[in-house]
C-alpha cells in the first residue's frame, strides 16, 4: 500500500501529479487553508505531511498528529511557522526548500528596491487614475541607486544574490550577518559584525535574514533612527522582522523616504496604514511566485518525503 501524504494547499500541477502517482495523496484542490482540526483529521494514517507557510504547525497541533507520521515537508525555505523543537521531540523529520527559492526571491527584492526608490507604485497609480499632468523636470523624483550604499541584513543565498544585482546597478554593498563570509562569496562587500554599525551607512536597507525569535522587530523605532535620513527600506524576508508602527512613523516623518514590502506581520492582514501612504511599494508575498520556482519547491519537498519514507536521510532536513 502507498504511504499516505496530506498536502495542505494546492501545488503546481506537475507536483500534484507526482504526489498522486507515488503516494496515497490527499490534495486540497479548493486551496482553502485547513484548520488544525482538518489537518489532524487529514493526517489520520498518514506518513507524511506537506505544509506551507500558511499552516501554523505549533506544539499543540504536533501533539495531536498520529504516531504514523514520520516527516513534515514545508513548501518554503522559512520554517518560522513550525515549532521545530516540538517536532524534534516528537521524532519527526522536518525539511524545507532552500536554494531553489533564491533567484525568484532576489528578483522580487530588486523589484521592491526599484519600486520604492523610483516611486513605481505612485507612478502606476497615477497612470491608472488618469491624473498624470505630463512630464516636468521636478515631477515624481525618486532616489537614484547608482553609487548608494546598500546594507543587507542576512547574507545567505538571497542576500548574496541581491548583492550581485545591486553591484551591477552601481551600488556599494555592506552587510551584517552572523558570520563573515569567505572572500570569494563576499565579492567586495563590507562586513559589519554589529547591526548598529551597518545601519548609519545604509542609504538603502534590505532585510534578508530568517525570522528567528531573536530577530522579531529587528527594525524598530531605535534601529530605524540609526539609518541615514531619507533611507529606503526593503523587506522580502518575513514581516515579523519589522515593527510596523515604527516603520509607519518613520515613513510619515521622512526618516525613511520609501519602503518596498513583500511580506507582513500577520499575513494576509496588512497594517491598514500602509495602504494610506504613497511612499510604500506593496506586494502580496510574491517572492517565490513563479511557476518554475514553485514547481522546484514542490519537487524538493517530495524528494525529501521520498528520502525519509525510504529510510534515507532527508535531503534538506532542518
Ligand atoms: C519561503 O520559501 O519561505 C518564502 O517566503 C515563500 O514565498
Amino acid at each position: 500500500m502507498c504511504p499516505k501524504v496530506l498536502v495542505t494547499r494546492r501545488l503546481p500541477a506537475a507536483v500534484e501529479e507526482r504526489l498522486s502517482r507515488d503516494y496515497d495523496a490527499v490534495l486540497n484542490p479548493e486551496d482553502r487553508p485547513l484548520s488544525a482540526d482538518e489537518i489532524v483529521a487529514g493526517c489520520h494514517g498518514a506518513q507524511a505531511l506537506l505544509v506551507t507557510l500558511t499552516d501554523r504547525v505549533d506544539a499543540a497541533l504536533l501533539a495531536r498528529l498520529p504516531e504514523s507520521l514520520r516527516v513534515i515537508a514545508t513548501f518554503s525555505v522559512g520554517t518560522d511557522h513550525i515549532d521545530l523543537p516540538a517536532a524534534q521531540a516528537r521524532g519527526l523529520v522536518v525539511c524545507n526548500t532552500p536554494g531553489v527559492v533564491t533567484d525568484a526571491t532576489v528578483e522580487i527584492a530588486v523589484l521592491c528596491l526599484l519600486g520604492a526608490a523610483r516611486r513605481a507604485g505612485e507612478g502606476e497609480r497615477i497612470m491608472r487614475d488618469g491624473t498624470w499632468p505630463g512630464w516636468s523636470p521636478t515631477y515624481l523624483l525618486g532616489t537614484q541607486l547608482t553609487g548608494k550604499r546598500l546594507g543587507i541584513v542576512g547574507m545567505g543565498r538571497i542576500g548574496q544574490g541581491l548583492a550581485r544585482v545591486a553591484q551591477a546597478l552601481g551600488m556599494e554593498i555592506h552587510y551584517h550577518n552572523r558570520r563573515r563570509l569567505p572572500a570569494d562569496l563576499e565579492q567586495g562587500a563590507v562586513f559589519h559584525e554589529h547591526l548598529d554599525a551597518l545601519l548609519p551607512l545604509a542609504q538603502v536597507l534590505s532585510l534578508n535574514c530568517p525570522a528567528a525569535a531573536e530577530n522579531r522587530h529587528l527594525l524598530n523605532a531605535r534601529t530605524l533612527g540609526l539609518l541615514p535620513r531619507g533611507a529606503v527600506v526593503v523587506n522580502t524576508a518575513r514581516g515579523d522582522l519589522v515593527d510596523d508602527t515604527a516603520l509607519l512613523e518613520a515613513l510619515r516623518c521622512g526618516q525613511v523616504a520609501a519602503a518596498g514590502l513583500d511580506v507582513f506581520e500577520n499575513e494576509p492582514r496588512v497594517h491598514p496604514a500602509y495602504r494610506t501612504l504613497p511612499n510604500v511599494f506593496l506586494l502580496p508575498h510574491l517572492g517565490t511566485a513563479t511557476l518554475e520556482t514553485r514547481t522546484r519547491m514542490g519537487m524538493m519537498a517530495v524528494d525529501n518525503i521520498d528520502a525519509v519514507l525510504a529510510g534515507r536521510e532527508a535531503v534538506n532536513g532542518v
